[in-house]
């Protein structure tokens, strides 16, 4: 009996789940049914359409495919995409979904290829189709599925006479099965994986068990190949199964021994197993390796491992989930190249050929059930089907089916139940029956905080300082004494932590100190990969990234869709090269007594691959350059400082560095084809020699004939305003300390009462302005400028005095001393301290910039791993990262020196001498540079709608407050906090 769209039963008329080869790996006839299908869209899943209606005249729609992207980016001629986090877009009522029900009829015609074997079966597979479908051939229907992520085969097998066949799929966008797929991403229907017609011959191979463990103690692969399902065929023999490169063979069932090279992440070392049965062949990618947990401490090959991975969902930005087997190679290869060695498959199991290239490329791979109900956390989680027994074996169904599909991949050492479901019966149904398929593998899911079903600990966004008594295992107890025992000898993961939202996240070094420190911590998952930006033309045709509310959705979750370490076109953030550098496996850091701690992170390799290569540069120079002869063993690390005969030069105007990176030498395995030359696996560095300090000022401010001074290169009316520097109008200059919000100073986090943002308005820093208190001629010759900056409806402000003096003998300099000191009650954080000039530029986007400094990315008081010290060079233009949501951004800290240069010829040079905070040196300034204000950045909702509007903005601070994670999970943490403090700043400005 067919079944409908709000029933919770499992699919109807499919063939038995099983496991099937990759692409091309058997020597069964497969054709692939993808292309241009018919297609009508109707407002109810009754649709009135005949099954054996053929649709000709019919629309076309691409399969795979969305219809909500079918006219991406310009038209959306079947409905938009809708984007919600948590909330479900329709009534809470399971299973019932609403009547307004947007309906795909698809249509295609099809015959068998003239050389299709005779005999066996012919199966129909669909790999993914969102979210209910109907199949029906020829008019007759045979199959009901669901289980949007998961493949559907239905049985052809006789039906398939000569000539054409129609092939009718109706797909509901709304079913039952939306109250259990309410992951965090835009609600997209159709049929969005292949579908693929495959002869399965009689004595064929219908399923394949592969269990390939590794004795570290030993150094020898057991393998066991189990092909249970394999139809008895008249005659027929069991499978033989065979490893021609170590020269083994075995009949299935039967356990092979033998000396192999394990697999890792690391070394993603596979072996081609070949199973046969005389009427087909199956070639199979094998891993030898064996996950464990010894002492509460998680194992891969008996060895210790850390996981730094990422939570990716599968994201195109015009096609939405139905990702092309290019996009999977582009996200493992960029993850390889940024230092992430696992990946959680938020939240439902990926495309089967990603699994493939985690085996081939080296991910440890947490495969994610295709689960998530957390719409019923609103309702105090009453009515969640993850504890209704009506739903016991629809969603065992589900779990198993991706145990099945999936458990060949070596790269899989986790199976994880769902995300955010709740707790309830149903997660030990599905707890057991995964480990009934696969006791090989640990069981996770983070919705079980007492972890009474589960083998890992996980938790999402917990604070560092609890993951901190976690990882020394004097967390607060369960209730129950013997679930607390046992979660307490249990490895911790966060299966999410670091919101990468906008610009973020902050504090991931300090969670990577903990996964290092104690062997307890698993690691864990940066959320997450990628903003999941649709492209769309605006009325102009301007081509941007759309997210929640962009489509007209009358329910949404705005930004929140864009929480990625790369931007929707796949460009890395600077998120992203902070998470490479703290993930780094060769991490070199500096320690307080002028040396350098190199650690090799690795769990299995030794770090003779790389080349450990030292610079001593000053700016763009370099002074020398060298190697440092060692090789670490895995998990080992050593001290090492600059050569003790190396000569170093006397302080100049640049600050000295000797940078030490640890480069790949060039690959000689395919699994590190990847590698492009000069590959970094960690730097780090120390700074050898200040720069020198900038020389005191000792002359005079002149009287201008039109009135008020001159300073040098420096212009004041008679109030003491700067009006003009180095020959172009200054339109403003004074103390700042706001920024435009990046996302997470928008949300309270980590306990917090109010946001950051929240107090920054309550104290008025938007809105600050100046009231000049006196201007002078001293008797040093300087101008000095006293000035109250406040913001209305407080006592809270800054008194600042600027205090200019010309340079002797260099006119075209002007040395300028910053004094600020709050006055009032400042009882939380400021964004920024510092000052910002704003000058004429019509082509500020052109300007170049040339700095010494951290670089060469933006970098914030607690995301500043990826940035080093040297000489760097941008345009205005580049030095803007566009966060899909616009927001403070392009920061560059430890700036001593920076030279603009203008589209005109004209110049100017910022020098930078003693900054300091309270009490605390800094090295440097912070250097912003921006053609469009603070305000608009903050208004705009979309990168191309910031305009340059002729002027450029710099700002000179002496800190800036730290980005935390706050948008999800906790704030800014003590350690990059900016508190309102006395600050002094010298510069020297020259005009060039
Ligand atoms: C988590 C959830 C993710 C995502 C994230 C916020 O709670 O598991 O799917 O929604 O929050 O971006």
């Amino acid at each position: 009996m067919p079944l409908d769209h709000e029933s919770v039963a499992p699919p109807d008329g499919v063939v038995a789940p099983r496991f099937r080869p990759p692409a091309g790996a058997s020597s069964a006839a497969a054709v692939s049914l993808d292309g241009e299908w018919r297609f009508r869209l109707f407002p109810h899943p009754d649709t009135g359409v005949d099954r054996a209606e053929p649709g000709d005249g019919w629309d076309r729609l691409a399969v795979p495919g969305h219809w909500q992207l079918a006219g991406a980016p310009h038209s959306w001629p079947y409905g938009v995409p809708e984007y919600t986090n948590v909330l479900y877009p329709f009534p809470v009522e399971p299973p019932h979904v609403p009547d307004d029900n947007p309906t795909g009829e698809y249509r295609t015609t099809f015959s068998l290829p003239a050389e299709w074997p005779d005999g066996g079966r012919t199966v129909l597979r669909f790999e993914g189709v969102d979210s209910w479908f109907q199949v029906a051939l020829d008019g007759e229907l045979l199959a009901t599925s669901h289980g949007s992520r998961l493949p559907t085969e239905v049985d052809l097998t006789g039906r398939l006479g000569p000539g054409d066949h129609l092939l009718a799929v109706r797909v509901t966008k709304w079913s039952a099965m939306s109250y259990v797929e309410d992951q965090d991403q835009w609600w997209l229907s159709g049929i969005f994986r292949g579908v693929t017609l495959e002869h399965r011959p009689d004595g064929g191979i219908d399923d394949v068990r592969v269990r390939a463990d590794y004795d570290h103690t030993t150094g020898v692969g057991t393998l066991r190949v189990d092909t249970a399902a394999v139809v008895a065929a008249p005659g027929a023999v069991a499978a033989r199964v065979a490893v021609p490169e170590l020269g083994v063979e075995a009949v299935a069932g039967e356990e092979l021994r033998v000396p192999v090279e394990p697999w890792s992440a690391e070394r993603p070392r596979l072996y081609d197993v070949v199973v046969e049965t005389g009427t087909e062949t199956v070639t199979l990618a094998v891993g030898f390796r064996t996950v464990s947990i010894t002492d509460g401490v998680f194992l891969v090959n008996g060895r210790p491992v850390k996981l730094r991975g990422a939570n990716r969902h599968e994201f195109d930005p015009l096609r939405g989930r139905a990702v092309t087997p290019e996009r999977m190679l582009e996200d493992v290869l960029l993850m390889k190249r940024h230092h992430l060695n696992a990946v959680r498959t938020s939240h439902y199991p990926p495309h089967p050929h990603f699994l493939d290239l985690c085996d081939r490329y080296g991910l440890y791979v947490v495969d994610e059930n295709d689960l998530e109900t957390h719409g019923f956390l609103d309702e105090g989680w009453s009515g969640n089907p993850v504890d209704d027994p009506e739903w016991t074996d629809v969603l065992v169904d589900r779990v198993t089916r991706m145990v099945r599909r999936d458990g060949h991949h070596a790269s899989i050492i986790l199976w994880s139940l769902g995300n955010e479901a709740g707790g309830g019966r149903n997660v030990r149904a599905m707890a057991d029956a995964v480990r009934g398929l696969d006791p090989s593998r640990p069981v996770h899911y983070e919705g079980d905080w007492s972890s009474d079903h589960v083998d890992v600990y996980s938790r999402m966004y917990a604070p560092t300082e609890e993951v901190a008594l976690i990882g020394q295992g004097v967390e607060p107890p369960l209730e129950r004494a013997n679930a607390d025992a046992r979660r307490r000898a249990m490895p911790f993961v966060l299966c999410e932590y670091a919101h990468a939202m906008g610009n973020g996240p902050g504090g991931l070094a300090d969670y990577d100190a903990l996964f290092d420190r104690y062997p307890r911590l698993l690691g864990g998952f940066v959320w997450e990969w990628i903003d999941h930006g649709l492209t769309r033309a605006d009325a102009d045709g301007t081509l941007f990234a759309a997210y929640g509310g962009d489509f007209g959705e009358r329910i949404h979750d705005g930004t929140f869709i864009a929480d990625g370490l790369l931007l929707p076109d796949r460009t890395p953030s600077p998120g992203l090269r902070e998470t490479a550098a703290v993930f780094a496996p060769v991490r070199i850091d500096a320690r307080p007594d002028g040396t350098l701690l190199v650690r090799n992170r690795y769990a299995f390799r030794d770090t003779s691959h790389a080349e450990l290569r030292w610079t001593l540069h000053r700016g763009e120079d370099e002074l020398a350059t060298g190697k440092l002869d060692l090789v670490l063993d895995a998990g080992d690390e050593a001290v090492v400082r600059p050569p003790a005969d190396l000569p170093l030069p006397e302080p100049g105007e640049a600050p000295v560095w000797w940078t030490l990176r640890a480069v790949q030498q060039s690959p000689d395995t395919f699994e590190e084809s990847w590698l492009e030359p000069g590959f970094v696996l960690g730097a780090g560095q120390l700074r050898v020699v200040d720069r020198a300090p900038l020389p005191a000022p000792a002359g005079r401010v002149t009287a201008h004939p039109e009135g008020g001074y001159q300073a040098g290169p420096a212009r004041f009316d008679a109030r003491g305003d700067l009006v003009a520097l180095a020959g172009r109008a200054v339109h403003t200059f004074r103390v700042d300390a706001w920024r435009a919000p990046t996302d997470n100073d928008r949300a309270a986090g980590g306990g917090q009462e109010r946001s950051d943002l929240e107090n920054w308005r309550h104290a008025g820093l938007h809105l600050l302005a100046e009231r000049k208190a006196g201007v002078h001629v001293g008797e040093d010759g300087a101008l000095e400028i006293d000035a109250r900056v406040a913001g209305p409806t407080t006592r809270a402000g800054f008194a600042a005095r600027y205090r200019w003096q010309p340079v002797t003998d260099t006119p075209d300099a002007v040395d300028l001393l910053i004094d600020v000191r709050p006055e009032g009650r400042w009882p939380q954080s400021v964004a920024r301290l510092g000052v910002v000039l704003v000058l004429d530029e019509p082509r500020a986007m052109d300007a170049g910039v040339r700095w010494t400094g951290l670089g060469p990315d933006e970098s914030y008081a607690d995301s500043r791993t990826a940035a080093l010290g040297g000489a760097w060079r941008h345009t205005v233009a580049d030095w803007q990262t566009r966060y899909t949501h616009p927001q403070e951004n392009g920061a560059r800290r430890g700036v001593t020196s920076a030279v603009l240069s203008f589209a005109d010829g004209s110049g100017l040079r910022v020098d930078a001498g003693e900054v300091t905070v309270g009490a605390r040196p800094q090295d440097g300034v912070e250097l912003s540079l921006r053609p469009w204000s603070d305000d608009a950045l903050d208004r705009a909702a979309h990168p191309h709608e910031l305009m340059p509007d002729g002027l450029l903005r710099l700002h000179l601070d002496a800190a800036q407050h730290g980005v935390g994670s706050a948008a999800c999970g906790p704030g800014v943490l003590p350690n990059a906090q900016l508190h309102a403090a006395p600050v002094l700043m010298r510069l020297r400005l020259t005009a060039l």
